[in-house]
């Protein structure tokens, strides 16, 4: 009997906060990755260093633009071409630009910006990736709480986590003709290392948000990720795993401030 195949995983936004505890999960896990960023070279390279073999490579690409999603599907075809003892079986949409703009302030190209990586880029990446896929591959697309609760000043942002949200719904019907899952994973606020998130003024209200309290460690949502992509969650898609703590049930801290000025009060 010849070796089992290995199960390869790309992860967008893979040496981010979230990201990060995404990679190290998924490695833990016996994953190959292909990691994903774009513009922090040291933390990517940190990963990269920590994460070994198990990472068979790192793709930096601006995925405003169709070419930063292309760049992704090269680097899996080479990395299919050289290993050939590995599958690939996961795809993690992870990346995103983060909160804001309001609906006063918010400029077309904001809206081309946010919907180019936030929901344009899953969908292609999904598209083209699960051609690659076989039986029992899992794609996984991360949303955020915000898109379950009215934040104006998050409006751009929430939107196009509605939109990745809505995606999974409509492509898990297509994509099990195949054998392929989606679905996506909810977070709440969660410490991604951003200074903010020291601040106990900061956290007091982040945790406000949530019927649980508590801010989240990443490894919070790298664990919901790594159950939708394992045999363990075989008989679910196209649906949504909230791990917010409850942050889309609860009252709203009054004030109106957008997620995005609290953030920028570190
Ligand atoms: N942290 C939270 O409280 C929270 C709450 C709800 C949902 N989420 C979601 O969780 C996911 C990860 O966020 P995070 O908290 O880990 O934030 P993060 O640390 O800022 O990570 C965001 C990742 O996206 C990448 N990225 C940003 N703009 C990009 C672009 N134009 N092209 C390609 N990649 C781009 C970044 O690359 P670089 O590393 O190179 O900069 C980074 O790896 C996002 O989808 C976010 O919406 C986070």
């Amino acid at each position: 009997m010849g070796e089992p195949f290995g199960r390869l995983a790309v992860v967008t936004g893979g040496t981010g906060g979230i990201g990060t505890a995404i990679a190290r999960k998924l490695a833990a896990d016996g994953y190959k990755l292909v990691l994903h960023h774009v513009a922090d070279v040291s933390r990517a390279m940190r990963v990269q260093r920590e994460l070994g073999a198990s990472v068979l490579d790192v793709v930096r690409s601006d995925l405003r633009s169709v070419e930063g999603v292309e760049a992704i599907i090269a680097s899996v075809s080479t990395v299919l071409s050289e290993h050939r003892s590995v599958r690939l079986a996961g795809l993690v949409n992870n990346a995103a630009v983060m909160l804001g703009p309001g609906l006063r302030e918010a400029r077309p190209e904001d809206f081309d910006e946010y919907f180019a990586v936030n929901v344009r880029a899953p969908f292609f990446l999904s598209q083209r990736l699960s051609e690659k896929m076989g039986e029992g591959s899992s794609i996984v697309n991360v949303s955020s709480v915000a898109a379950h609760f009215s934040s104006p000043g998050d409006i751009v942002y929430a939107m196009s986590k509605t939109a990745i949200e809505a995606f999974a719904r409509h492509a898990a019907p297509a994509l099990a003709e195949r054998g392929i899952r989606i679905n996506t994973v909810v977070p709440g606020f969660t410490d991604n290392g951003h200074p903010a998130f020291q601040l106990a003024e900061v956290q007091q209200r982040l945790s406000s948000f949530s019927v649980l309290g508590g801010v989240a460690e990443p490894s919070t949502v790298a664990d919901a990720v790594a159950f939708l992509l394992s045999e363990t969650s075989a008989r679910t898609t196209g649906t949504t795993l909230d791990v917010s703590g409850g942050g889309a049930l609860g009252s709203r801290p009054a004030g109106g401030m957008s997620l995005r000025d609290l953030a920028r009060r570190s």
